[in-house]
């Protein structure tokens, strides 16, 4: 029977989207869904191959929703069939478009986090264990304009799982995968519901702001290393919160404070 993914293509042929997909999808970042790839795009992501099922109606949404990416998009897609493009990505998306990111590199990564004058916050996520939290998590971190989200531990921050989460927006943050010792340096504020109520501190923009895992909370390392531990309001009777949850609601109170008030401001689609 005929492979439709390779009937009639030449894989060496630069040209042939389908051949460059194969070639590139090791290592390559899936961009799973038009917004995850809008993303990428508009926070500069090298972007070797890209496909929809409709390339018209992918073009239509990027002039409703994007147009500050449309023209890109529209050097980029390739129309493919809905049975090539199912062959390429895990679970089908409902814009049914798809493509493969070049992963930035480590040491630029590691550049930006340990950079001496960081104006906003690294997020560290001590050995989570949820893809979905992860990916939450980053999302968050690039709306708010985080210098980085690092995690410890044995989760890939990478992972397709985490980069679906993060709708495309590890490339709006530096994101990468450290031990405790490795960490930028700087105060590390870490959350812990026995920690000092969080609502009477300011957290400077340098801050490393760390989150225990969703099992066990912090790690003793992560402890260690911590200036302060710092608690969000909790009723007494609950335990814990959801890690993005308490993410979100500590990168919420840097902000309020002031923190890059520069450029939190609207909210583009
Ligand atoms: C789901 S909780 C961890 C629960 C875990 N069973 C434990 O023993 O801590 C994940 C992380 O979210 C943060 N967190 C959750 N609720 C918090 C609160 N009320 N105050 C401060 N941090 C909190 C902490 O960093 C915590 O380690």
């Amino acid at each position: 029977m005929t492979d439709p993914v390779t009937a009639g293509l030449d894989p060496l042929d630069p040209l042939d989207p389908l051949g460059r997909w194969r070639r590139l999808a090791d290592g390559a970042v899936l961009l799973d869904g038009f917004h995850a790839l809008k993303h990428a795009v508009r926070f500069g992501a090298e972007v070797p191959v890209a496909v929809a099922v409709d390339r018209r109606a992918a073009l239509a949404l990027a002039g409703e929703l994007a147009p500050d990416v449309r023209a890109a998009l529209d050097g980029l897609l390739t129309e493919v069939t809905e049975a090539t493009y199912a062959s390429l990505v895990p679970r089908p998306h409902p814009t049914a478009v798809a493509a493969l990111a070049v992963r930035p590199s480590r040491e630029a990564h590691l550049d930006r986090l340990r950079q001496a004058s960081r104006t906003t916050p690294v997020v560290v996520l001590d050995n989570p264990r949820n893809l979905g939290n992860a990916g939450a998590v980053i999302r968050l971190a690039a709306g708010f304009g985080a210098t980085g989200v690092v995690t410890t531990g044995t989760l890939d921050p990478w992972h397709p799982t985490v980069v679906r989460g993060g709708a495309g927006l590890h490339f709006a943050t530096a994101v990468e995968r450290l031990t405790v010792d490795e960490l930028p340096a700087g105060p590390v504020f870490a959350l812990d519901p026995e920690g000092d109520d969080i609502r009477g501190v300011e957290l400077p923009d340098d801050a490393l702001l760390a989150f225990g895992s969703e099992r066990s909370g912090l790690s003793p390392e992560l402890r260690a290393r911590a200036g302060r531990l710092l608690a969000l309001p909790m009723r007494p009777q609950v335990s814990s919160y959801n890690l993005a949850t308490s993410v979100a609601m500590t990168l919420y109170h840097w902000s309020a404070a002031g923190g890059a008030s520069h450029y939190l401001q609207g909210s583009p689609r």
